[in-house]
């Protein structure tokens, strides 16, 4: 029986192999939209530690911190402002007034505290301001009685359809030198956002042993320079779960029940983790990934109800923010936002939402307009198709976290997704008016005016043409 001899391939033969080899590693490469090839450090995020001036405390004895406000009605009339003391709870009143008045006003709000296994929290601070004008400056102060402090906000523009409104967009913050360096990107950007769509995550204190809940309070000091004068809109994560029965804490969202308030109660929804606001010419619903969501649920019942009241002719946008996406095409937390996207994906494009924001994925990544609503198990088209009346899908949990970044992407491209990059950074939503916005993402490496991804977004209601798939500007 012969016995197969090895021999060396010619050089021919290795010349083909060499070829083929390399149209076949680009064919992986053009299925989808663009792959950024932007090179960048890859290192470990770490946080900043608890003597960093981010952190310091502000002078006085029992001087308010932590200052943050939020949108406190459903038409931006009101802010819920919030605080911590320390020493003693000291008052619960803001004085507040228009720019260049003397006629001051004051409003009374109320003060709690909480346990965290063994942490005990300062006099957490809320009192909701309102009957305010729009489109005004005011200045607020808090600490009255002791070492005030004076702080102010813009109130929103009148609701309504062609006041040009600017969001900033971030996501998973937490408190690392990254972190640090998003909200500086943030802060310098010379297109000014005037309020933050924040889509969950805040301060990771869960990271640490008992989740150390003294990591919520350096949080909200490290972003009270932007949260104390512009309302940031609160969206839920997983971080803020703190759900931890082996060191007896059993009740979810317990500390950021108590420190963060939202708006719900004004468009009837029972809990704070799901909302609607309307901003200027945007109405915003805000979901709950943490929260039940299935067919009776009061989450279900509430957005099937929601939906329909928005009106396109007072708010042309329609955006909603949820921290886990529902299309994502790393290869991180595969299939947590399926099953939501599967209950509610249907109603978003029978309503034409123009953008959902997600975080939870620590990279970036922005979608065609595609949705994946025709199967129905037995008919095979279980793949998302591109469909003119659907959102754009943008994941933003970027911002900088302890956790770093998502580098391990899904190969090849899937053909719905129009750009992805795993780098830490910002979005800004740039409403000019009922038809167009100008989207753009900005990556912390660049200079604070460089745009790394932007597209042209047409509304759904009033100008429901494609977009072209965008890129860097
Ligand atoms: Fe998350």
């Amino acid at each position: 029986m012969a016995v197969p001899v090895f021999s060396p391939p010619s050089a021919f033969t290795v010349y083909v192999f060499v070829v083929l080899g390399l149209i076949l590693s680009q064919a992986v490469f053009c299925n989808g939209g663009l792959t950024s090839n932007f090179v960048r450090k890859v290192e470990n995020s770490v946080d900043m530690p608890l003597e960093s001036d981010v952190f310091s405390l502000p002078p006085g004895r029992n001087a308010p911190q932590q200052v943050h406000i939020t949108q406190g009605d459903h038409e931006g009339r009101a802010v819920i402002v919030s605080w911590v003391t320390m020493e003693d709870p000291g008052s619960n009143e803001v004085i507040y007034w228009k720019d260049k008045s003397e006629d001051k006003k004051s409003a009374q709000g109320s003060v709690s505290k909480y346990k965290y296994h063994d942490y005990t929290s300062g006099f957490i601070h809320h009192c909701t301001i309102k009957s305010l004008e729009h489109d005004t400056k005011y200045y607020y102060q808090v600490g009255i009685g002791q070492n005030p402090r004076t702080f102010w906000f813009m109130t929103p523009p009148k609701v309504g359809p062609d006041v040009p409104y600017t969001f900033g967009v971030i996501g998973d913050l937490g408190q690392t030198y990254d972190s640090n360096t998003t909200l500086t990107h943030y802060e310098r950007n010379p297109v000014k956002g005037q309020a933050v769509l924040f889509v969950g995550d805040l301060s990771y204190a869960d990271n640490y042993p008992n989740h150390d809940n003294t990591r919520w309070d350096s949080w909200a000091r490290f972003v009270e320079r932007s949260t104390a004068y512009q309302p940031w809109i609160w969206t839920t994560g997983n971080h803020e779960i703190d759900f931890a029965p082996e060191i007896g804490e059993t009740h979810p969202f317990k500390p950021f029940k108590h420190r963060y308030q939202t708006p719900y109660k004004a468009s009837n929804s029972t809990e704070p983790f799901w909302y609607s606001i309307k901003r200027g010419p945007a109405y915003i619903i805000v979901l709950s990934s943490y929260s039940a969501y299935g067919k009776y649920t009061p989450q279900h019942q509430w957005l099937e109800e929601e939906l329909p009241k928005v009106n396109r002719s007072e708010t042309p946008w329609l955006i909603v923010l949820v921290h886990s996406p529902w299309y994502n095409s790393y290869n991180y937390h595969y299939m947590e936002g399926e099953t939501m996207r599967v209950m509610f994906e249907p109603w978003l494009v029978q309503h034409k939402v123009d953008i959902v924001f997600s975080g939870h994925v620590h990279a970036y990544e922005r979608s065609k307009r595609v949705s994946n609503i025709g199967y129905n198990i037995i008919n095979g088209k279980c793949n998302p198709v591109e469909d003119k009346s659907a959102p754009i899908y943008i994941t933003i949990g970027d911002g900088g976290n302890i956790e770093g970044l998502a580098t391990n992407m899904t190969e090849p491209q899937p053909d719905y997704s129009a750009f992805r990059e795993a780098s830490f950074g910002h979005a800004i939503l740039d409403i000019k008016n009922r038809t167009h916005a100008f989207y753009s993402w900005h990556r912390n490496q660049d200079g604070y005016a460089v745009t790394a991804d932007s597209v042209w977004v047409c509304n759904r209601f009033w100008h429901p043409v494609v977009e072209s798939t965008g890129g860097r500007a």
